[in-house]
């Protein structure tokens, strides 16, 4: 995996909260295709897997319990310039920041349960994507 991709998973507070639909339809409006797609639950420790980057951070233990505590869709995405679009597309990490129509902005209840996660750069990306799909899953 390489290229204008990027990794994204919606959170379990916005798969609680019924916005599965309505964010796939505005990824899918915004131009991004779907390479792969899985509905599927982290465990606590592939929660502390994913997020190893955060682990000194204050809010690790917390982030961890929250992204083990339901089920999240996972998805690769495409277009041109991915990575940026689609952290222009989700807005700020707070959704009180997050600019008005963004994916945080509309689904997202606090910081903590922002609604979606992005890949912040090309290589997270990959290894991200990596992380959820195996090369037969990503079309
Ligand atoms: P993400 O990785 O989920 O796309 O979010 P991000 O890049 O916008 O933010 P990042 O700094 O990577 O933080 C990862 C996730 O940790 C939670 N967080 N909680 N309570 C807090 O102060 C706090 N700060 C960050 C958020 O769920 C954030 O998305
Ligand atoms: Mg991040």
């Amino acid at each position: 995996m390489s290229g204008n991709k990027t990794f994204t998973m919606i959170k379990p507070g916005a798969v609680r909260n019924g916005h599965i639909g309505a964010i796939l339809a505005q990824i899918n409006a915004a131009g991004f295709r779907i390479v792969a797609l899985k509905y599927t639950k982290l465990s606590k420790e592939k929660a502390g897997e994913f997020y190893a980057v955060h682990k000194e951070r204050p809010f690790y233990g917390e982030l961890c319990d929250f992204m083990s505590s339901g089920p999240i869709v996972a998805a690769i995405l495409e277009k041109d310039n991915a990575v940026e679009d689609f952290r222009t597309l989700i807005g700020a990490t707070n959704p009180a920041d997050a600019a008005e129509g963004t994916i945080r902005a509309k689904y997202a209840t606090s910081i903590g349960e922002n609604a979606v996660h992005g890949s912040d750069s090309d290589l997270n990306a990959s290894i991200e994507g990596n992380f959820h799909f195996a090369g037969t899953e990503m079309f």
